[in-house]
C-alpha cells in the first residue's frame, strides 16, 4: 500500500480521530449487538494508539438514522463492548460535536479512549459538509481512517478531514487494502472465485475485473440464473436480470478466451415457492419446471466445485450460493463454507452476507481473511478507487 499509517506518523500525547465502522448488527428486539466482528477487526489500531500513549477518540456511524437521532441507534452499546473487550472504561458522548465533545477531548488524558455519537445523527455527515468535517477535525492533531467498510462513501468523516488534518491509513484498513489487492496483483495459483448473490447487476464491476485474474470462474446462488438464462435454459420463476444477458455472454466469452475455466450449476434445489413452507426437489439444469424457482445450487454441482477447489492456492468467495436466510434452502452455502474452511489454500472472504454466513457457522477461524467491508470490497475488487484512501498521505519514496 502506498498511503502512510498510522506507523508513519507521531502519535504519543497527541489528540487522533479515528474514523472506525462500527455499524454493527444489532438484535430487532433487544438491541444486543449480535455480532462484534467490526469492533475486533478495528482492535489494532485502538491498541496500538493506546500503547503509544495517544489520547484515541473514535467515530463512526450505526444504521441509517438518515440525519436524526434515533435512540437504538446509539452508540453507547458499541462503547459498552468495546470497554469489555479492552478492559479500560471507553467514554461515550451524547454529540459527536460541540462545546460538550470539546470538553470531553479535553479531559483525555494519555492512552484514553472516547467514543463519539453516531455521526449520521447529522445530516452533514453523508452530505459531505466542510463546516462538520471542521468541527470534527477541531477535536484533534491527526486523522486515520481505519473504516475499510466506509472507504467507498463521499461522506465528511470519510473523505473531508484530509483538508483539515494529516490523514493516514489505521492497520485495518491497511489489512484489508493489501490482502485484496493482493488478489488482484499476485495471488498463489490455481486461483478460484467463487461468486454468488442475488444479482449479476451489484458485481459487474469486480466480475469484469476478476476475470481477468482467475483460474475458475465458479457461479452459484442467485445470479447463476442468468448465466444460465444466457446460454438458453429455462430457469423457471427464477429473477433473471433480462438487461444483464448481453454482460453474461461476454463475460463467458472473456473467460473462454483467457483460458479459464467457468462453472455453472449441473443440478439445482428448486422450490414451488420461495418460503420456509416449500416443496423442494433437486433437478438437473435441464429440467427446471416453468413454475418453479431455483433457490440453491445442488449436490452434484457442489461435488463439481469441490474437485476444482482442492486444486487451489489461492480462493476468494463472495455471495451465498442460495437463498441462504430460509434453512431449506442453505445447504449450498454451508456447503461452500464448510469446504473452504477445510482447504488448504488462501481462503478470503467477501464481506456483507459472505462474512455473515461464515462466522455464523462458526467458521470465521478457519479462513485466511474475512473483509469487513460489504460494498466497499466489491468496488476495491472492481478495480474502483475508494475515496476514503484515495485522500491519505501517501508514503514518501
Ligand atoms: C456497511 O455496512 O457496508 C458500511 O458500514 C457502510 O454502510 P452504508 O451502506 O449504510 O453506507
Amino acid at each position: 500500500m502506498d498511503k502512510m499509517t498510522v506507523r508513519d506518523v507521531e502519535v504519543s500525547g497527541k489528540r487522533v480521530l479515528v474514523r472506525v465502522d462500527f455499524n454493527v448488527p444489532l438484535d430487532e428486539k433487544t438491541g444486543v449487538i449480535t455480532d462484534d466482528s467490526r469492533i475486533q477487526a478495528a482492535l489494532p489500531t485502538i491498541r496500538y494508539l493506546i500503547e503509544q500513549g495517544a489520547k484515541v477518540i473514535l467515530i463512526s456511524h450505526l444504521g441509517r438514522p438518515k440525519g436524526k437521532v434515533v435512540d437504538k441507534l446509539r452508540l453507547t452499546v458499541v462503547a459498552q463492548r468495546l470497554s469489555q473487550i479492552l478492559g479500560q472504561q471507553v467514554g461515550v458522548t451524547k454529540d459527536c460535536i460541540g462545546a460538550e465533545v470539546e470538553k470531553s477531548v479535553k479531559s483525555l488524558r494519555s492512552g484514553d479512549v472516547l467514543l463519539l455519537e453516531n455521526l449520521r445523527f447529522h445530516s452533514a455527515e453523508e452530505m459531505d459538509s466542510p463546516l462538520f468535517a471542521r468541527a470534527l477535525a477541531r477535536l484533534a492533531d491527526i486523522y486515520v481512517n481505519d473504516a475499510f467498510g466506509t472507504s467507498h462513501r463521499s461522506h465528511a468523516s470519510v473523505v473531508r478531514m484530509a483538508e483539515y488534518l494529516p490523514a493516514v491509513s489505521g492497520l485495518l484498513l491497511e489489512r484489508e487494502l493489501n490482502t485484496l489487492g493482493g488478489i488482484l496483483e499476485n495471488p498463489a495459483h490455481p486461483f478460484a472465485a467463487i461468486l454468488g448473490g442475488a444479482k449479476v447487476s451489484d458485481k459487474v464491476g469486480m466480475l469484469e475485473n476478476i476475470v481477468a485474474k482467475v483460474d475458475y470462474l465458479l457461479i452459484g446462488g442467485g445470479m447463476a440464473a442468468t448465466f444460465l438464462k444466457a446460454k438458453s435454459y429455462e430457469v423457471g420463476q427464477s429473477l433473471v436480470e433480462s438487461e444483464r444477458l448481453d454482460t453474461a455472454v461476454g463475460l463467458m466469452e472473456k473467460a473462454a478466451g483467457n483460458g479459464v475455466q467457468l462453472l455453472l450449476p449441473v443440478d439445482v434445489v428448486i422450490a414451488n415457492e420461495v418460503s420456509a413452507q416449500a416443496k423442494v426437489k433437486v433437478v438437473s439444469i435441464k429440467n427446471v419446471p416453468p413454475d418453479w424457482s431455483i433457490v440453491d445450487i445442488g449436490p452434484q454441482t457442489i461435488k463439481d466445485f469441490y474437485g476444482e477447489l482442492r486444486r487451489c492456492k489461492t480462493v476468494f468467495w463472495n455471495g451465498p450460493m442460495g437463498i441462504y436466510e430460509i434453512p431449506q434452502f442453505a445447504q449450498g452455502t454451508q456447503a461452500i463454507a464448510k469446504l473452504l474452511a477445510n482447504l488448504n489454500a488462501t481462503t478470503i472472504m467477501g464481506g456483507g452476507s459472505t462474512a455473515e454466513v461464515v462466522i455464523e457457522l462458526g467458521l470465521a477461524d478457519k479462513m485466511t481473511f474475512i473483509s469487513t467491508g460489504g460494498n466497499a470490497s466489491l468496488k476495491f475488487l472492481g478495480g474502483g478507487t475508494l475515496p476514503g484512501v484515495e485522500v491519505l498521505l501517501n508514503k514518501e519514496t
